[in-house]
């Protein structure tokens, strides 16, 4: 009997985790288009949630955009011109993304990790 509820719970667990990765993975790209465009040309260096890269933090100074700090600090206009001029260790995406991509990944992307999620 006792075997029957550990099997039992097992399978539960995985159904749970699988459910819980699949969510995931669908969350993003559900946001809406320009969730895509993050995911493709941004994530690499910015993740999923925002916050960089452990590595890219410390080395390249990527900035923290769940930090209230960092979001209260920079406006809209100052992004977007980095965004489309690239800024040091970030190339410039003028030319490669629309001018409303651009502004899009800022406004709608950038900014949503303000307040910080999940916390
Ligand atoms: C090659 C890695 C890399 C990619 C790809 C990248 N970034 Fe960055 N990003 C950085 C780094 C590094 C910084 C910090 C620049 C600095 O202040 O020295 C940064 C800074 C920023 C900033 C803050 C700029 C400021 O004025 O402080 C914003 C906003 C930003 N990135 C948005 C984006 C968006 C949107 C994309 C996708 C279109 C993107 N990044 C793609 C590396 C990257």
């Amino acid at each position: 009997m006792e075997k029957i509820i550990s099997i039992i719970g097992v399978c539960v667990f995985f159904v749970l985790v699988s459910y819980g990765c699949s969510s995931k993975q669908t969350a993003l790209s559900e946001k809406g288009g320009i969730w895509a465009v993050y995911e493709r040309e941004c994530r690499k260096c910015h993740r999923v949630n925002g916050k960089g890269s452990l590595f890219g933090r410390f080395i390249f100074k990527i900035p923290n955009f769940t930090n209230t700090k960092w979001q209260d600090n920079v406006s809209d206009s100052r992004l977007i011109i980095s965004v489309a001029n690239g800024k040091k260790k970030m190339p410039g995406y003028k030319g490669k993304l629309t001018d409303e991509e651009i502004v899009d990944l800022v406004k709608v992307c950038v900014r949503s990790f303000y307040p910080p999620q999940g916390q």
